[in-house]
């Protein structure tokens, strides 16, 4: 399943969201094969605070890749092949809060599902190539991110001096299309923080795989109902982000130093598997 990755292995995964291409200067770029279709790009190995990170573009270099048609399956099951166990997610987002406003980093503790078409589980019920038809699995995901991972990401950022939104729900939309105000007024008013477009069902996928994963949401608009202009475009998420990828880069790279080594994890994403008879064998 490694396909060409030639022993490279890695132990912390980077997915990067819009405007974010790329993470370490010195990498080992690799092409990864899954049962589930080809990931959204090559796999960018090199190392970090002395650790072995995995990055990939979520959208595909040059940003091919709208969110519905990302095969989030095959970008975890990738990581997970070449030895990651923890992810980090950093995505762009926009706020429901006027305090949210361009530039926030927040680190969600919450999601809601408002995607449509996206395959969500590894155990549809359908036989894997290899022959085997994996279980019914209902997975607890009452906490979606990892605790752990969370923890680190707010550490890091204060240690840079960008004060991070502790917790708060991240609605995922389908998009492409941004939210009416109608939608973005009704987001609001749940008391949902922020929305974005990738979230889910990849904070799923990873829970599936037993992988640790922890969303970093930079704020890149303020979404449509909690805005007076014309409303969001997609100039104005890619502008923002890019003036915020070099703090965010920093940021990333002292959450990678913070995290556990593999083999110290004990929060809840490594006890999803117990008691599950996994109709897959994880790569
Ligand atoms: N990503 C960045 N800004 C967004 C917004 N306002 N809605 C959905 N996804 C986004």
């Amino acid at each position: 399943e490694t396909g060409e990755s030639g022993g490279a292995r890695a132990e912390i995964g980077v997915i990067g969201g819009s405007g974010f291409y790329s993470f370490l200067d010195d990498v080992t770029e690799i092409t990864v094969e899954t049962p589930y279709g080809p990931p959204s790009d090559s796999l960018f190995l090199g190392e970090v605070a002395g650790r072995r990170v995995a990055f990939l573009p979520r959208h595909g270099r040059g940003h091919h890749l709208p969110p519905h048609r990302i095969n989030y399956r095959a970008n975890l099951w990738a990581l997970r092949s070449v030895g990651v166990r923890q992810v980090l997610g950093p995505c762009a987002v926009g706020g429901l809060r006027p305090e949210y406003g361009p530039g926030t980093l927040l680190v969600p503790d919450q999601l809601v599902d408002r995607t449509k078409s996206r395959t969500q589980t590894y155990f549809d019920g359908e036989p894997l190539p290899d022959g085997t038809v994996p279980e019914v699995v209902h997975l607890a995901f009452a906490d979606p991110y990892c605790p752990t991972g969370r923890a680190a990401a707010l550490a890091a950022a204060r240690g840079r001096d960008w004060e991070p939104v502790d917790g708060g729900t991240m609605v995922v939309i389908e998009g492409p299309r941004f939210s009416t105000r109608a939608e973005s007024r009704w987001h609001a008013a749940q008391g949902w923080s922020v929305v974005g477009m990738t979230g889910h069902p990849e904070a799923a996928l990873a829970r599936e795989l037993g992988l640790c994963y922890t969303s970093m949401a930079l704020v890149t608009d303020l979404d449509a109902g909690a805005e007076t202009g014309d409303g969001v475009t997609h100039e104005e998420v890619l502008r923002v982000f890019a003036a915020n990828v070099e703090r965010l880069r920093g940021v990333l790279f002292d959450v990678v130093g913070g995290l556990p080594a593999t083999a110290d994890r004990d929060c809840l994403c490594v006890r999803v598997h117990d008691g599950w008879e996994l109709g897959i064998k994880l790569p």
